[in-house]
């Protein structure tokens, strides 16, 4: 390794130093793939990369997640286009706040997410965290019972219910691309396609698992979170302008933290597509039928 690589204390994550994103070598690239495969969440503080450099940058880790409008790097920020500050009751300021809630990107749509890197360009001044959880190291640590239990259950994830949870009525059909009809179905236990370790998958969009009744799945689900989002398993990071993280969405879930709304906040975005063999949903066949 000739990264300066500083691991957190938690059993996920680590911060990259002495490095130019903008500007990689094929010996600081292949550290950097092996880190993100070891920790599962990469944070590159004082990068400072625009638009163009984010989207190089998260191409190497794959091909590229359309998301809003056709965009390939997304603006995560509570002010409109013109500037204004969003209302609390505004459907934009909805869909930021449910990423408060603890999740896995993408897991809500046919193919889910491999990766994502966020950069932070506008924090408030009283602070902006985010906080990611390793799903893996909870499987890890969970009791023979539950494992045993949740062998073979799978669960349909949904963003229409995650968002109904937190009062957001998102409307069939709506513009963000999402089914409108069956929610995709995933393992609660995820193989990792490149280190075949295994991992909790679950999180905030995860809705029903056939054949259980409705409460006894939203109490496992829920269980199943608050335990994966546990000491050690929790990295909080605290954003200055400039920093650039990369996760796993396969291994991870995340949130942000809540920020004082009447102060700005920008931050980009870029989603890097699951591969079809591995994050494609079990019914993704049926569906595209
Ligand atoms: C995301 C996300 C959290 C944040 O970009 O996918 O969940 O802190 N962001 O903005
Ligand atoms: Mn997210």
């Amino acid at each position: 390794m000739s990264l300066s690589l500083r691991p957190t204390d938690a059993t996920l994550g680590a911060v990259i130093t002495d490095v130019k994103l903008s500007a990689l070598d094929a010996a600081a690239w292949h550290d950097i793939e092996s880190a993100f495969l070891d920790y599962g969440l990469l944070i590159f503080p004082g990068q400072h990369l625009n638009a163009k450099a984010q989207l190089e940058f998260a191409l190497r880790f794959g091909e590229i997640e359309v998301l809003a409008e056709g965009m390939t790097t997304i603006p995560i920020a509570n002010k409109t286009p013109d500037g204004k500050l969003l209302e609390a009751e505004s459907d934009r300021m909805k869909l930021l706040r449910g990423n408060e809630g603890w999740h896995t990107d993408s897991s809500y749509m046919r193919l889910a997410s491999k990766a994502a890197v966020l950069s932070a360009h506008v924090v408030p001044a009283s602070g902006s965290q985010t906080q990611w959880a390793d799903a893996r190291a909870a499987y890890d640590a969970l009791d023979d019972a539950t494992r045993a239990r949740i062998a073979g259950l799978a669960a349909h994830h949904s963003y229409f219910y995650s968002q109904a949870k937190i009062g957001h009525q998102v409307e069939v059909g709506a513009a963000y691309g999402f089914f409108a009809g069956e929610s995709p179905l995933r393992p609660l236990v995820k193989i990792h396609p490149v280190t075949g370790r295994a991992a909790l998958y679950a999180g905030r969009h995860a809705a029903r698992i056939p054949g259980m009744e409705q409460a006894e799945a939203e109490a496992l689900i829920k269980h199943l979170n608050e335990f994966i989002c546990q000491p050690p398993r929790v990295h909080t990071h605290h954003w200055q302008p400039g920093d650039v993280v990369v996760w796993d969405n396969r291994r991870l879930l995340h949130r942000a933290c809540p920020y004082d709304y009447s102060q700005e906040r920008v931050m980009m975005h870029t989603r890097i597509k699951g591969d079809i063999e591995t994050e494609s949903a079990l019914n993704a066949r049926l569906m595209a039928a």
